[in-house]
Parts: C-alpha cells; sequence; structure tokens
C-alpha cells in the first residue's frame, strides 16, 4: 500500500494500481466514459483529468498509476475548466434531445454536464448526423447521433464475448458504431453493452419508452434462470390504480458470481413474474376464497396425517425447504426430490450460463432430501395426498402409479397441468418472498427482494407459520431455528450474507 494525497485527503491505496480504480474504490467522483472496471482503460474520452502537482498538464486517471506521496486535485478552477473544455467537444455534434431520451436519468453526459458544464453552447455551425433508431438486434438500439465513441461496446464484444459485432466505423466527425454489413449483434450477453453504454446510445428495445428510470423503485434479488444465479437488480413501479410491475432486470456486481453482466435470456426473465402469476386459488377447478383455500390445506394435512408426501423443487429457497421437512416432521410426510427435470444441455456456455437450470440443486445435498426413485415408490404406496411444491411436473407421481388427491402450491400458472388437482393454492413468486440459494459453484445468495402485488399469495414461509402454529416468518427466524446448524452451512452467517455471497463448505 502507498499514501497518496486527493483533495487534501490521505488515502491508503494499492501500490501500481490505477489512479481511477483507487478514486471510485474511495468513492472520489471523477467523471469517465470509456473506463470501464470489466474493461479497463482506453484512454480515448479523456473525462477523467485530474491535476497532479509536479506534472506540467493535467493527466487521466484512468492510465496513471498511483505513486507514494502523490498529491492529486480533482476539482477546483483550472481542472474544472478542462473538463467544460472536453464536454463542449463531447456535446458539438450531440443532439441534447434528452426529454426524448430513454437514458434521460441515469445518463453520464446529462450528469457531467450538470456538475461542471452548465456553459451556453457557442455553436453556429450545423451539427453532422447520424442514423436514429437503428435496430442492431438482440433488443439494442443503436443512436449514433446520441455516441460519445468510448468504445466500451466494441470492447465489450470483441474483449468479453469475444464475438467482435460492434465496431468504430468511419473517421474523425464521421467516426460512428456500426456493424458491417447484415450483420447483427446477436450474443447471448448483447444486451450487457446498454447498461455499458454511459450515454443514451444504446437502448433496450425491451425497456424503452415504457417507464422513466426516475420512478423506478429497485430493489435486490438474484436472477433465477440458471443454476449461477447472477445477482440482478429488480426495478419496478407501482401506477395509480395499477399492480405493482417491474420493468427490468439489470446485473448487479457480484465478484463471485455473475461480476458485472447477465445473460439476456435471465435478463428478460421478470416478464414472467408480471405475466404468469396465479391470480386465484381453485378447489377442483372451481375458484376459491384465499383464506378458504389455506383452510382447506391445513385441513387436509390433518386428515391425511401419516399418508402424505411432499414433493418439492429444486427452486424452493434454503429456508423453505428447511421449514417444509419441519411441517413433514409434524405431519408425518415423507418428502421427495425425485423426477425433476432442471437441464438444458443447449443453454449452458463457459461464461455465465449453466446448463443446470435448477436454482439451488445443492439444497438437497445440504438438507439431505431423498432424490431415488426407489423412495418416491415406497412413499406413495399407502400415500393418500401428493403436495406438489413448485412442482409442475405432476406426471411423475402419476408414472408411479399415484392416483390419489393432490394439492398444488405454487405461483407461476403456465398451462393446464391443473386438471384434475383437488387444491391449487397459490404461494409468492421469486420476486414476492425473499430466501438463500446456493448456486451452482457452492455460493449462497440472500436474494432480498420482496415485491407486494395487488392479489396478496402468501410466501410459503408464512404458510407453514401459520399452520404449525409457531413463529418463524422470516429468513432469519429459520436461521436461528436450526438452519445454520447444518452442517454444510455452519461457517454461514445470516448478517453477512444478507451483504454478500459466501461459499459453503463443499
Ligand atoms: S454506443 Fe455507447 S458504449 Fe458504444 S461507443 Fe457509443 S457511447 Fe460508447
Ligand atoms: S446466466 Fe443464468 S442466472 Fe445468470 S442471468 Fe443468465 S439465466 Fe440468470
Ligand atoms: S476514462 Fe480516462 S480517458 Fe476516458
Amino acid at each position: 500500500m502507498v499514501e497518496i494525497t486527493v483533495d487534501g485527503k490521505i488515502f491508503k491505496v494499492k501500490k501500481d494500481a490505477l489512479l481511477i480504480e483507487e478514486l471510485l474504490a474511495h468513492k472520489i467522483n471523477i467523471p469517465h466514459f470509456c473506463y470501464h472496471q470489466s474493461l479497463g482503460k482506453d484512454g480515448n474520452c479523456r473525462m477523467c483529468m485530474v491535476e497532479i502537482e509536479g506534472k506540467k498538464r493535467p493527466q487521466i486517471a484512468c492510465d496513471t498509476p498511483v505513486k507514494e506521496g502523490m498529491v492529486v486535485r480533482t476539482k477546483g478552477e483550472n481542472i474544472d475548466k478542462v473538463k467544460r473544455s472536453i464536454l463542449e467537444l463531447e456535446l458539438i455534434n450531440h443532439p441534447v434531445d434528452c426529454p426524448i431520451c430513454d437514458q434521460a436519468g441515469e445518463c453520464k453526459l446529462q450528469d457531467y454536464y450538470m456538475e461542471v458544464g452548465l456553459y451556453d453552447s457557442r455553436l453556429d455551425t450545423p451539427k453532422t448526423h447520424g442514423k436514429k433508431h437503428l435496430d442492431l438486434g438482440s433488443n439494442v438500439m443503436l443512436d449514433q447521433e446520441r455516441c460519445v465513441l468510448c468504445t466500451r461496446c466494441v470492447r465489450f464484444t470483441k474483449n468479453i464475448t469475444k464475438t467482435s459485432e460492434l465496431v468504430v466505423i468511419g473517421r474523425a466527425d464521421h467516426s460512428v458504431i456500426g456493424t458491417f454489413g447484415d450483420r447483427k449483434l446477436d450474443n447471448p450477453y448483447a444486451m450487457n453493452v446498454v447498461d455499458l453504454c454511459p450515454v443514451g446510445a444504446l437502448t433496450s428495445k425491451d425497456f424503452r419508452f415504457h417507464q422513466r428510470v426516475w420512478f423506478l423503485k429497485t430493489q435486490e434479488a438474484i436472477c433465477d434462470g440458471c443454476a449461477k444465479g447472477c445477482a440482478i437488480y429488480v426495478d419496478h413501479h407501482r401506477e395509480k390504480y395499477k399492480d405493482d410491475t417491474i420493468y427490468r432486470y439489470r446485473p448487479r456486481f457480484n465478484p463471485d458470481v455473475n461480476g458485472y453482466f447477465m445473460c439476456d435470456f435471465g435478463r428478460l426473465g421478470y416478464k414472467k413474474e408480471n405475466n404468469s402469476i396465479c391470480q386465484s386459488a381453485y378447489i377442483r377447478g372451481k375458484t376459491s376464497e384465499y383464506e378458504y383455500a389455506e383452510g382447506k390445506f391445513a385441513r387436509l394435512l390433518k386428515r391425511h396425517t401419516g399418508k402424505i408426501v411432499f414433493m418439492v423443487s429444486q427452486m424452493l429457497s434454503l429456508e423453505e425447504l428447511f421449514r417444509l421437512k419441519k411441517l413433514a416432521k409434524n405431519c408425518g410426510a415423507k418428502i421427495s426430490g425425485y423426477g425433476e427435470v432442471l437441464w438444458d444441455e443447449s443453454f449452458g456456455d463457459d461464461f455465465l450460463k449453466s446448463s443446470d437450470k435448477a436454482l439451488n440443486r445443492k439444497a438437497f445435498d445440504i438438507l439431505s432430501i431423498d432424490v431415488s426413485q426407489e423412495f418416491l415408490s415406497v412413499s406413495l404406496l399407502d400415500a393418500e395426498l401428493v403436495v406438489f411444491i413448485r412442482r409442475q411436473d405432476v406426471h411423475t407421481s402419476e408414472a408411479l402409479g399415484y392416483k390419489g388427491a393432490s394439492v398444488f402450491l405454487d405461483a407461476y400458472c403456465y398451462n393446464s397441468i391443473f386438471e384434475g388437482i383437488d387444491l391449487i393454492l397459490p404461494i409468492a413468486s421469486h420476486t414476492s418472498r425473499d430466501g438463500s440459494f446456493v448456486n451452482v459453484d457452492g455460493y449462497v445468495q440472500y436474494s432480498s427482494c420482496v415485491i407486494k402485488k395487488n392479489f396478496y399469495a402468501k410466501p410459503l414461509l408464512t404458510l407453514i407459520a401459520q399452520i404449525l402454529k409457531d413463529s418463524i416468518f422470516t429468513c432469519r427466524d429459520v436461521w436461528e431455528d436450526g438452519l445454520s446448524q447444518e452442517s454444510m452451512l455452519c461457517d454461514i452467517d445470516f448478517d453477512t450474507l444478507s451483504k454478500t455471497s459466501q461459499k459453503i463448505k463443499l
């Protein structure tokens, strides 16, 4: 470590690190377009200028290694003047159409202009024009006029996805971003360029013009699209007289899991949270009051005590599975994880996407949930009631000859598998309840996203607490009630887990 002084304050920083990395790490505001933590330096935008004592001219912080005793100024009359001049150059050909730009509210050019620009335009020559709303493919739209040519998008497709679809075409003030000929942007991570673009040049076809970003509220969650479990932000908003609606998922930085990115499939996974939610309870095909159906479920468990099978899913959280084991013990039920196929060989790759689509497969090992066909076959022999919990594969028990009563607890209604089910009781969906999940690499993450929809389906934890008549309602309660003593989880602390991922003992 070495000591440097920034704007009169002393900081201990990593020797030989780039100055911009350390400024950002210490939350010192340093305008920048072309540098990004995941892509490194490029030095083309000159926005990150700082004054360094002993140097004649201002230097770019993204290409300056820190040195012991370095004295840096990020603000002041001289350096602000430099930044203003650079902004003036950036804006010479920019359309400044913020009111109709989808990036407004989260645009770096807009932010920096408000911070240090604030000059009147001195331009009396016509601006050069580029192409507007170009459909690049993969849900990405390009407005060439708004581009500041930082090349983040180009470097992303070159260095991260290694597909090189995006390039800089032309020279000087005719330089534009584009693809060659008819080529489309078509890699499975393409929409990350929308997050990387610091201005409104690249926008998401799926999100643009649907909601102004300053209306959105953000919660932290993890993607349930595959066993990687990328850390995400969930942006949602409730308009007057309407239901709370999710507008987008965005990647949330987690160095252990997904870094700065996520795949496009996972990014669009928010749609099922808006469109495929079960909106009513059903008893033998007829809609029922939620409370009545809930009472009926409790009565069925009582009536069939000792002759029940719970078929559980690898999409359930650690807390839910732990509590289901308690409930199973209480009503003499057998608990089986057999038969659920959550695997798609064509989906996985060697970056983030995993062929394993089970969000919490390792939870079955951790909690010793039996996945053998023999155990389920034997359990079904004298069963009078099978409860499918987040399992849509009703045929699995039918294939083993089971013909008795069945109950279905899930948040989603995808198809007509519900025919013949005696009771359907909706439970809270992935983004409406919190929970912890172990990813394919053994990292446990806590998803804290709880979006309250108009139709209130109870979280499974609440339902179980009411049936067991105890007071274990929250994830924290479950960890304190014994989940933290499971041998593979004994190093995990719930307080730390709610802030950062932790690795389990394998
Ligand atoms: S489109 Fe966006 S990310 Fe790409 S070079 Fe232009 S400003 Fe940078
Ligand atoms: S890689 Fe998997 S977990 Fe990550 S965003 Fe894609 S589907 Fe979701
Ligand atoms: S961020 Fe340093 S030159 Fe662009």
